[in-house]
Formats: structure tokens, sequence, C-alpha cells
């Protein structure tokens, strides 16, 4: 079946829940990395992780900012509403803050995660940085640490990583 084009909707009749739920997980093109998004040649292909990741194609030194995570800043409430997506790309800021890379991200939101992760997140006022932690060689593919809360659902891990700890959830504290 195709997909309508965006353009071909008549936003009077496009629902807050269709627009800002719905919407923003359809895919209507294969994604990528917004042209200038990062100072390195980095590039969307297919994961052995999962679906999408996103890959250096060119040597990438250690401690150098990569890319930062672009989205749409929304509340608790409202990624809370967004979770019903079957995919979702919240990147949580704190307790206040997330972002939701479906709206406005550059292609930072595809990054998979890993248990050994070549990427570290600095966040500089209202600003998610990823940087390299080590030197990201031509090929490999951009991994981070998604931490996901040892309190919500278990989420298996598949990065292949030689300690990967099973989950991409964090270990409960003792
Ligand atoms: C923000 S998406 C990352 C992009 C994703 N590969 C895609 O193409 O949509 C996050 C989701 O990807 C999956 N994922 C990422 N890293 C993973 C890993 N190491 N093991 C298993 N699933 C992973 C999980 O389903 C996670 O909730
Ligand atoms: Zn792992």
């Amino acid at each position: 079946m195709s997909l309508p084009s965006l353009a071909s909707l008549d936003p009077d009749k496009i629902t807050p829940f269709v627009r800002d739920v719905v919407l923003p997980c359809i895919e209507f093109e294969d994604p990528c990395v917004a042209p200038g998004a990062s100072a390195f040649r980095i590039a969307m292909r297919t994961s052995v992780i999962h679906r999408w990741g996103v890959f250096a194609e060119e040597r990438i030194p250690a401690r150098r900012k990569v890319i930062e995570y672009a989205g749409q800043w929304i509340d608790p409430w409202e990624a809370q509403r967004r979770w019903a997506r079957p995919r979702a790309y919240l990147f949580r800021f704190n307790d206040d803050w997330i972002v939701d890379g479906a709206v406005g991200g550059n292609g930072s939101q595809y990054i998979n995660h890993s248990c050994e992760p070549n990427i570290k997140v600095r966040r500089l006022g209202r600003h998610i940085l990823y940087f390299s932690k080590r030197v990201i060689e031509a090929g490999e593919e951009l991994t981070v640490d998604y931490e996901f809360s040892a309190d919500s659902k278990r989420v298996d891990c598949y990065c292949g990583a030689p300690g990967c700890r099973g989950t991409i959830n964090v270990k409960p504290k003792r």
C-alpha cells in the first residue's frame, strides 16, 4: 500500500493525536543523517544491532563532538503520550524535559545502543552533545549507552560487545 504524501494531507482534518503521535512514526522514506549535522562524514545504514544505525565514513579522533541530539523538546506528560508509538525516539534530558528526535531530528536519533559504546553524552546548557569516547575508525557503527532505567521494561541487548550486559537497562542499584 502506498502512503499519501505529507503535502496531500489537509491540515484542518488532522487531529492532534495524528499530528503528534501517528505521523512522526511513519517512515515516508529511508532515514538519513541531515546534511551539515556533523563535522565528520557519518551516514545511515542498516545495522546488525537493530534496523537502522549511524556509521562513521571516516576516522573520528577521540573526544570530538560528532553530532548534537536534535528534536522537539517536550514535557514528561507529552512523552508518555508519544510512547504509544510502535517506535519511539525519545531522549530523556532530565526529569522535566525529553527531546523527541522523531520531530525535527537530524539522524542522531538512529544511533543504536551498545554496552561498550564509542560515543558518550555531554549535556551542555540546553544541548545534548554526542562526543567520541575514543578513536572511531571508518566503517564502525556509532553507539551510545542508552542507560534505560532499571525500573522500566527490560529490553534485551543485541550490541554484541564482549562486555554486553544482556540488556539496555542499567543494573538495579543495591
Ligand atoms: C532510537 S531507536 C534506535 C534506532 C533504531 N535502530 C531504528 O532503526 O529505529 C531505539 C530502539 O532501537 C532498538 N535498539 C537500539 N540498540 C539496541 C541494542 N543494542 N539491542 C537491541 N535493540 C536495540 C531498541 O528497540 C530501542 O528501543
Ligand atoms: Zn549490550
